[in-house]
């Protein structure tokens, strides 16, 4: 098991849009993968970590979702080529994301999604989703896309976050 390093803004592989993958190729990896995923998600306070974010090029993603206690444990979804299906209902929050490392900003999000996609024994499933595991269903979906948090901040702001983004890239590894 292992930490992995996690690819920060402004490295290209975040920016890609990745393919499905063949769940029968990525399988025999699959078990190992997910656990260094999930490790370095909690190491790092992650609510999710897609695999772009691990260096990866796979179009899969996997969500922390926190317990209801503090001492509850996270419960762990795999999401692999997600897809969403259905959304609804918008609210602004705030959001951050591992990428972006210190970094906060509001962005609107649906409250209410639905996402297909196989889990992590090449099984499809579809799920509704509202609250945070929607926020982040979205989250991770984007990643997959190459896309960012910071896409969707409102355009007034952006200068703002731009500069913010400077100042932080300096203390990043
Ligand atoms: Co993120």
């Amino acid at each position: 098991m292992a930490i992995l390093h996690v690819t920060k803004y402004g490295e290209p592989i975040l920016r890609q849009k990745l393919k499905p993958v063949d769940y029968q190729k990525i399988a025999p990896q699959l078990p190992r993968l997910l656990k260094d995923m999930e490790e370095t998600c909690l190491a790092v306070h992650g609510v999710g970590l897609a695999a772009n974010q691990i260096g990866l090029p796979l179009r899969l993603a996997i969500i922390l979702l926190p317990g209801e206690k503090e001492e509850d444990p996270p419960k762990r979804y795999v999401i692999i080529n997600p897809k969403i299906v259905a959304k609804q209902g918008e609210k602004i929050e705030e959001e951050g994301c591992l990428s972006l490392p210190g970094l906060w900003a509001e962005v609107k999000r649906y409250t209410d999604v639905t996402v297909e996609f196989l889990d992590e024994t090449g099984t499809p499933k579809k799920m509704r989703a509202r609250g945070l595991l929607a926020k982040a269903f979205q989250h991770e979906v984007d990643h997959l896309d190459g896309k960012l948090f910071i896409d969707l901040v409102d355009p007034k702001s952006k200068p703002e976050v731009k500069k913010i983004i400077k100042k932080l890239r300096a203390q990043w590894d």
